[in-house]
């Protein structure tokens, strides 16, 4: 990008750091506008596959677009063998601390043999090429270890996150008829436990399907072992297992990889389904140049391997770049707010990775805690979740970064699979902008008839050309699929965002447009609150939105209607809090509770939260035209 006169607070990068990141990134945005499809096809020649494709993309049958038609290959195989046939064998793939203070590496060449010798365990207890497992864990390496072993055998993942509760959990097993439940005992989080295995057996007293629960020992806790049902990690991974790697399965470039249950506008969480091929492709591609990834990087996300961060870039992305990933189980502020800035002195970090709610808990402490520690391995910084605040990124650049390391501000979202609108590291940026489309990636902000808005006018955001890693499809709905994001405007993705974009083409994303709130980073449905919330004998109704929060970027708010015979008391209250946290998991949790005669609907009985947040906010609600009487 030319170093033109750009309106408003912009940071040009260091030097260093342009030099560093070479001359790549200026190129890319040209080679990929030219051919986009010749951009992505040599970026897949960078990966191995078994067998080579026929075609890069497919459009034949919009919006179910195929990426690498009749190539074969499987994402595992890249992300640990074709490492172990080089001299990176030895260097470390996964480093992890505790929340305790333990500490666990694996090289390329350890990672690969546990995985291999998991994949081995799963295939002998009847896993097979397209079956279900679920894992439901803390961020511990076995979490790793179970998504590439099942990726392995051509088993398609699907990670429930540790803060989720029994019937978030329940829905997802039952909706992805998983056969194989992977948990741990328990989490550590802030000094206590999180008892997974007891949700988790309270979950599997709704849920069918799960034929066998593998147990892997953290906390040590004492928990029920179902016999017949529950079998320890550490046991099997004891037997005299075949320890080879002949349990690859070379899968279609299309085959499903792993399904993420996330949040959308109305009713249950929808599996968003992700393939070998593209994913592979896409999340290679970004976090090679976004991150500028060298082969001497420390890089840390410090996401949940439970979400799509860290699905793409603490787990493959990392690893199909032969770099070293750090993980680590606790909270940033525990046992002080200085664990994160000791860990970065500790291990040399170069790469952060982070969240604006954790950036804002962090600078809440003050300067004084990361000034102890020595930062200046960090090279580059990144933000992701969420609109980050422009006084907040200039914490983050200045008092973590030292104004020398650029921060890379990426849009993107569980159904995109990789990084969709952000910075290169040569970007200029400015405070709170994602900056521009990904190369490759046309992107645009419309107004309800589909049409381009004028420069700082906020519309819907859309994406324009398909992708390798888009999602597929919607597990056991693709009509779901082609309605939530393809139906609104013909061949343009809708991303449920707004955003507008300003006279130097920037782009800022302003928040969702349907009912998912994020709650420090979180993404949650306003349906998942409200049915745990009417699953309470005492609720009637209830309503739940998302309101500004400081920290948080937005809290929940939760209007609900009492049956009769119920009183409203505080004690009915706190419970009914506790009841979403046991139900949905205790991020979910409503930050107020309040009872109310009535909600208002439109004519057709939907919930019209905008008018409660107009309230809530003490704004105008708007055209009430729809409200019933
Ligand atoms: C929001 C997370 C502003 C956005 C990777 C999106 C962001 C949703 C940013 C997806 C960002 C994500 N700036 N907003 N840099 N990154 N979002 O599926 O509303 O958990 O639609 O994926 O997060 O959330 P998801």
């Amino acid at each position: 990008m030319s170093e033109k006169k750009l309106t408003g607070e912009v940071y040009f990068p260091p030097k260093d750091v342009v030099k560093y990141a070479n001359a790549r990134c200026e190129k890319l945005y040209e080679s990929a506008s030219e051919d986009i499809e010749a951009f992505w096809a040599s970026e897949a020649k960078n990966l191995f596959w078994h067998k080579k494709w026929s075609q890069v993309l497919d459009d034949s049958n919009k919006p179910f677009y195929k990426w690498f038609v009749g190539a074969k290959t499987n994402i595992a195989y890249n992300c640990l063998d074709v490492h172990c046939q080089t001299p990176r064998r030895n260097k470390l793939a996964l480093i992890w601390e505790g929340e305790k203070g333990e500490f666990h590496s694996f090289s390329y060449f350890a990672l690969h043999r546990e995985t291999c010798k998991f994949a081995n365990i799963l295939k002998s207890l009847g896993v097979k090429k397209g079956d279900r497992v679920t894992l439901y864990m803390g961020r511990i390496p076995e979490l790793v270890i179970g998504m590439l072993a099942c990726a392995r055998i051509g088993a398609i993942h699907s990670v429930v996150y540790g803060g989720f509760s029994v019937e978030a959990l329940h829905e997802r097993l039952e909706d992805s008829q998983s056969k194989v439940l992977i948990v741990a005992d328990g989490a550590w989080q802030r000094g206590k436990i999180i008892e997974l295995k007891n949700i988790a057996d309270e979950a599997l007293q709704r849920a069918a399907t799960v034929e066998s629960v593998l147990v892997v020992k953290r906390t040590g806790h004492q928990i029920n072992m179902e016999s017949g049902r529950d079998m320890w990690y550490h046991e099997l991974m004891n037997l005299p297992i075949a320890n080879n790697s002949d349990c690859l399965e070379v899968v279609d470039a299309e085959d499903p990889l792993f399904m993420l249950y996330t949040s959308g506008t109305t009713g249950k969480p929808k599996a968003i389904l992700h393939t070998h091929g593209g994913y592979m492709v896409g999340t290679y591609t970004t976090l090679k140049y976004v991150f500028d990834i060298h082969e001497e990087d420390r890089y840390w996300c410090a996401a949940d391997p439970g979400w799509i961060t860290g699905h793409s870039y603490i787990v493959y992305g990392p690893l199909l770049n032969g770099a070293t990933s750090f993980l680590y189980e606790g909270a940033p502020t525990y046992p002080y707010p200085h664990r994160w800035w000791q860990m970065i002195e500790k291990y040399g970090i170069n790469i952060l990775y982070t969240a604006p709610t954790a950036i804002r808990g962090l600078m809440r402490f003050g300067d004084a805690w990361p000034n102890r520690y020595d930062l200046s391995s960090l090279r580059l910084l990144g933000s992701v979740g969420e609109p980050i605040n422009p006084e907040a990124w200039r914490w983050y650049y200045k008092v973590i970064g030292k104004e020398q390391c650029p921060i890379m501000d990426t849009w993107w979202q569980t159904e995109t699979g990789m990084f969709m609108i952000t910075p290169m590291p040569c970007t200029p940026l400015k405070p709170g902008s994602g900056t521009k489309p990904f190369p490759g990636i046309v992107a645009d902000v419309v107004d309800e008839a589909g049409n381009s808005v004028k420069p700082n006018e906020e519309g819907y955001l859309v994406i324009k050309t398909p992708w390798p890693s888009m999602l597929r499809t919607i597990w056991n709905d693709p009509d779901r699929y082609v309605n939530q994001y393809w139906s609104k405007y013909p061949g343009m993705y809708m991303t449920g965002d707004s955003a507008r974009k300003d006279e130097d083409g920037y782009f800022w994303i302003i928040g969702r447009v349907d009912d998912v709130i994020k709650v420090s980073g979180y993404r949650l449905g306003t349906a998942e609150i409200e049915s745990a919330l009417v699953s309470h004998p005492a609720v009637a109704e209830a309503a739940a939105i998302g309101l500004p929060h400081e920290v948080k970027g937005n809290a929940i708010y939760s209007y609900v209607i009492l049956r009769s015979g119920y009183e409203k008391t505080d004690k009915l209250l706190e419970e009914l809090r506790l009841h979403v946290g046991h139900e949905v998991g205790p991020i979910a949790k409503p930050e107020q509770v309040e009872v109310v005669d009535q909600l208002p609907k439109t004519r057709s009985g939907k919930i019209m939260r905008r008018v409660l947040k107009a309230r809530a906010l003490g704004q105008d609600p708007g055209n009430l035209s729809t409200l019933e009487e």
